[in-house]
């Protein structure tokens, strides 16, 4: 029987949700088995496009500048992650965080860490026309591209700003920079773009892209997710089917979110995040830090760990990681999006990062 069970007090991140006292360990272990290798940073919460299913047109109260990180504070806490708690992989996101002051200098300062993490982006490509080469040259090693649909008048719809051409721009450039895989974003909404599986696949292949399609989850800022407006992965696969061959593809999917098929006998895949249909929360190996320097340990998380403020009344990195630890050690078996009486976390996905 837990503490829990008994009615007790639950000493947060001694017990996590098991029940189970917290074992030695130096890495972000959850009480369900799972090791947290992989960090996604929002670097920024302010975003310059409007993507209806995102944030409403008048964009959202933006945090203010003195609760934002300072760059020594962001380098600090990704350096003990990546030192003391086993991090691997970190994925910068927004928000758009190439309106992030300095970026370049944070990718610098964060692949010089040893051992070196493998570092990737999340964006929106407006402006990394001019700056993929920059990122390349310090040290970036990928990078994420969301787009939703090729049609620019369409574009302009569904972001509220007629910058496609911006983002076709800054893909190639990506490419042209080596920051390969260059991966594609897509969500398809009903009744919006939802003809798109197939062009946007076209073009990805034609390009060179890998073009992968999310389901769409409950994280606008609007609360306006639907679940029958949301097309499913096997809705996404049968439109995709009708044009292209898809057979599974052979490598293993580890802790990958994407399950991938290979187009048409391959060389080009095409993958496919089912976050709402096919959950994949059991190999979850992830770690969230918000722009205000909150550590959550899922997307849906409803409470998180404010490092701030440990950080500001002079915390040492032990400090810092312990309370990190905590934070993971607490993480819910998965989101409840099926369950009964899900409630959407407080913050939307700008303020969190994807
Ligand atoms: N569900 C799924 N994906 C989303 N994104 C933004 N909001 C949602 C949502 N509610 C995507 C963006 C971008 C990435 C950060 O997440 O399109 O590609
Ligand atoms: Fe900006 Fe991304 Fe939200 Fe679109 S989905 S408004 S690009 S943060």
């Amino acid at each position: 029987m837990t503490a829990v069970d008994l009615g007790l007090p639950r000493v947060p991140g001694t017990r996590g949700q098991t029940g189970v006292p917290r074992p030695e360990h130096p890495g972000l272990l959850d009480s369900f088995g799972r090791v947290a290798t992989d960090l996604r940073v929002s670097l920024t919460d302010r975003c310059n496009l409007r993507c209806t299913y995102c944030m409403p047109a008048e964009g959202l109260d933006w945090l203010p500048g003195e609760q934002v990180l300072t760059d020594d504070e962001l380098v600090r806490l990704m350096r003990i992650a990546v030192e003391q708690l086993g991090i691997t992989d970190i994925r910068l996101t927004g928000g758009e965080p190439l309106l992030r002051a300095g970026l370049e200098d944070i990718v610098g300062r964060v692949t010089a860490l040893r051992p070196r993490p493998r570092v990737s982006m999340t964006t929106n490509g407006i402006g990394l026309a001019k700056r993929a080469a920059g990122l390349a040259a310090a040290g970036l090693d990928r990078i994420n591209v969301s787009l939703d649909t090729i049609d620019r008048a369409r574009f302009a719809e569904l972001t509220r700003r007629d910058r496609l051409p911006h983002v076709l721009a800054g893909l190639a450039a990506a490419r042209d920079a080596g920051l390969s895989p260059v991966k594609v974003n897509a969500v398809l909404m009903r009744g919006l773009n939802e003809d798109e599986a197939a062009p946007l696949l076209r073009f990805c292949l034609d390009e060179g892209y890998h073009l992968r399609f999310i389901e769409q989850m409950p994280l606008d800022a609007q609360h306006g997710w639907n679940r029958a407006d949301m097309i499913t992965a096997a809705e996404i696969l049968e439109k995709l089917g009708a044009a292209f061959t898809l057979s599974p593809f052979p490598a293993a999917r580890g802790g990958a979110p994407a399950e991938r098929w290979l187009v048409d006998g391959g060389p080009g895949d095409v993958g496919v995040i089912a976050s709402v249909t096919r959950p994949f929360c059991a190999a979850c190996e992830r770690t969230r830090l918000t722009a205000d320097g909150a550590v959550r340990s899922c997307l849906f998380s409803n409470d998180e760990t404010d490092l701030r403020t440990h950080l500001r009344a002079g915390a040492r990195d032990e400090e810092v990681a312990d309370a990190w630890r905590a934070t993971m050690w607490g993480k819910l078996a998965g989101h409840e999006i099926n369950e009964a009486g899900f409630a959407q976390p407080i913050r939307p996905m700008s303020a969190i990062g994807g």
